[in-house]
């Protein structure tokens, strides 16, 4: 059942399953991936990242993780505070991780929210957009942020989230389920795109996710909604 899942509606495979459908999945879009995101969420993407970078009060020698960097935009957000050599992308899928390479020169490696390839205390602040939704125990990716930050560190993260207001909640859910698969059908992924409003719906609320952060170790858990409610960022700090 579980391998069913992660093949068909892989919003509902969990564990090394989630893993393996997630890796490939992002592995499929990666060169559609920047496109989709400007059309469906009209650029403004750009602008939620521009708010988390800007709720770390990045110091300009900070060291930062961008995890889950995908093909790189919240690094070229990063890159406008703080020098290129200071910052490092994150990911599991290569295909991404290619496109973040043409677009930014900055480290860049392979690895695993899960289990993250650096040492404890090892950078100023962590950065995660649109990553903790998708990674298979996000209890243990929460932990190993922790980890890897420095005592004083931040934390902040942004993901889908289910509108607070029931009236733009149902009429997001039914834009969002019929339109992006459809959009996402025109460039050939629709499964993709119907993981985005699917995986949102089974996603945890944003309370939970600010005790997942607690429990982790952070401190000072703060989050705050974007786009109606239909995105949040949280932040959090290490003692
Ligand atoms: C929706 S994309 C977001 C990319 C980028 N952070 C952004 O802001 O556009 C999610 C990314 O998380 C990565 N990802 C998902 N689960 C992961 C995991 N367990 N470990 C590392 N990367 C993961 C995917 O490969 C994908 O590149």
């Amino acid at each position: 059942v579980a391998v069913a899942h992660s093949e068909d509606r892989p919003w509902l495979a969990e564990g090394e399953q989630k893993r393996e459908a997630v890796q490939q999945m992002f592995g499929e879009i990666a060169p559609t991936y920047d496109l989709l995101n400007s059309i469906i969420s009209f650029r403004f993407h750009y602008r939620w990242r521009e708010a988390a970078v800007r709720a770390l009060h990045l110091k300009p020698s900070a060291r930062v993780l961008d995890l889950c960097c995908g093909t790189g935009d919240f690094i070229r957000a990063l890159r406008r505070r703080i020098p290129e050599r200071q910052i490092l992308g994150i990911d599991f899928a290569f295909p991404m991780l290619e496109i973040a390479h043409r677009k930014a020169h900055v480290p860049l490696a392979a690895g695993d929210a899960c289990r993250i390839p650096l040492q404890r205390d090892s950078v100023d602040a962590v950065t995660v957009g649109w990553g903790i939704r998708n990674v298979p125990d996000i209890d243990a990716a929460h932990r190993e942020i922790f980890r890897v930050l420095k005592p004083g560190g931040k934390f902040v993260s942004l993901d889908m989230a289910r509108a607070r207001n029931p009236l733009i909640r149902w009429s997001s859910e039914l834009v969002s389920g019929k339109l992006l698969p459809l959009i996402g059908g025109i460039f050939r992924r629709r499964k993709a795109y119907t993981y985005l409003p699917q995986s949102t719906k089974c996603f945890r609320t944003r309370e939970e996710l600010a005790e997942s952060m607690r429990q982790a170790g952070f401190v000072d858990v703060q989050y705050r909604d974007l786009c109606f409610g239909n995105i949040c960022m949280h932040v959090g700090g290490k003692p």
